[in-house]
């Protein structure tokens, strides 16, 4: 982070760092936080396809949802907030596992968690810094890449974040998703989904919803604000338009040197030892 005085956009919380945008006081608040049995949470790491996954679920339905900000994003008035939503509630968060509402455990809510190659979020992340006014200045690509490596970005490291969620994989009311899968065959994710949530969606909609949530209409949608332009479901930008870049698997080629991919892979295997990935 290249200005001192850009520090203030950043806060740390257990040991995470949150943009201001997070106050010290909702997240505090967060272990009273009182869930529904029928809330879903969509979790994830930041860019890791959260936007397109959020537009394929609410597409899905047929009775009334609602899609909230993100559980971590604002003030104190946050907790009112979701309470006075009186329709079925999806709720966007990318908070680690540790730092969950306990109340969401308790009551076994669904949650999706979706992922991508880490890779790629860095670099997705590296372009986000560079075009979000909530974010500190990133001046190169290599200080981004080592900050990331660090976990020395919002959110944390995302090995750290990854593992609390995998620990999970076999809890039944947890559904891990990854966002290669959904660019390779996005009607056969969908279909996982929709038996996930027991949603009963003929094979017709399914290939209706995956079209209207293909890359080019969702920035379309943006651009010509078919959709709330200032409704996000990541809690660092109110600003649709900073979330639909490239959209592409594989990016990371055109930004990791030889030496940097080397470094990535060596602290990938050492982190990840344990996990399944
Ligand atoms: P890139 O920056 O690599 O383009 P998030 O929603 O978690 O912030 O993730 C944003 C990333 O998901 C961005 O990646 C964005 O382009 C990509 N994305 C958003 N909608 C998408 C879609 N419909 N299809 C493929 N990728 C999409």
């Amino acid at each position: 982070m290249s200005n001192s005085g850009e520090t203030e956009l950043i806060h740390m919380f257990k040991g995470i760092p949150f943009t201001t945008r997070s106050s010290p006081e909702l997240l505090k608040s967060l272990d009273a936080f009182v869930a529904r049995e029928d809330d879903i949470l969509l979790v994830s790491y930041p860019k890791s396809g959260t936007h397109w996954l959020a537009g394929v679920i609410t597409k899905l339905y047929d009775t009334q949802v609602t899609l909230t900000s993100p559980i971590e994003f604002g003030d104190i008035s946050k907790l009112e907030e979701l309470n006075n939503v009186s329709s079925k509630r999806i709720i966007p968060t990318h908070l680690d596992y540790n730092m969950l509402p306990p109340n969401f455990k308790n009551k076994k809510c669904k949650m999706i968690y979706i992922s991508r190659n880490p890779k790629d979020t860095a670099v997705s992340m590296y372009h986000y810094y560079r075009d979000n006014p909530n974010l500190p200045t990133i001046d190169t690509w290599t200080a981004f890449f080592d900050l990331f490596l660090k976990g020395n970005v919002v959110c944390g490291s995302w090995f750290d974040h990854f593992l609390s969620w995998e620990e999970h994989e076999d809890d039944k009311n947890i559904l891990f998703l990854f966002y290669e899968d959904m660019k390779k065959d996005l009607p056969k994710v969908v279909k996982k989904i929709t038996l996930f949530l027991s949603l009963n969606v003929s094979e017709k909609d399914i290939q209706d919803v995956c079209k209207k949530s293909s890359f080019s209409e969702m920035k379309n949608d943006t651009e010509k604000e078919n959709s709330d332009p200032s409704h996000t479901v990541c809690a660092l930008t109110s600003n649709r338009k900073l979330i639909f870049r490239k959209g592409a698997v594989g990016d990371w080629k055109n930004h990791f040197t030889p030496k940097q991919n080397r470094r990535f892979e060596e602290i990938f295997n050492e982190k990840m030892k344990l996990s399944k990935m």
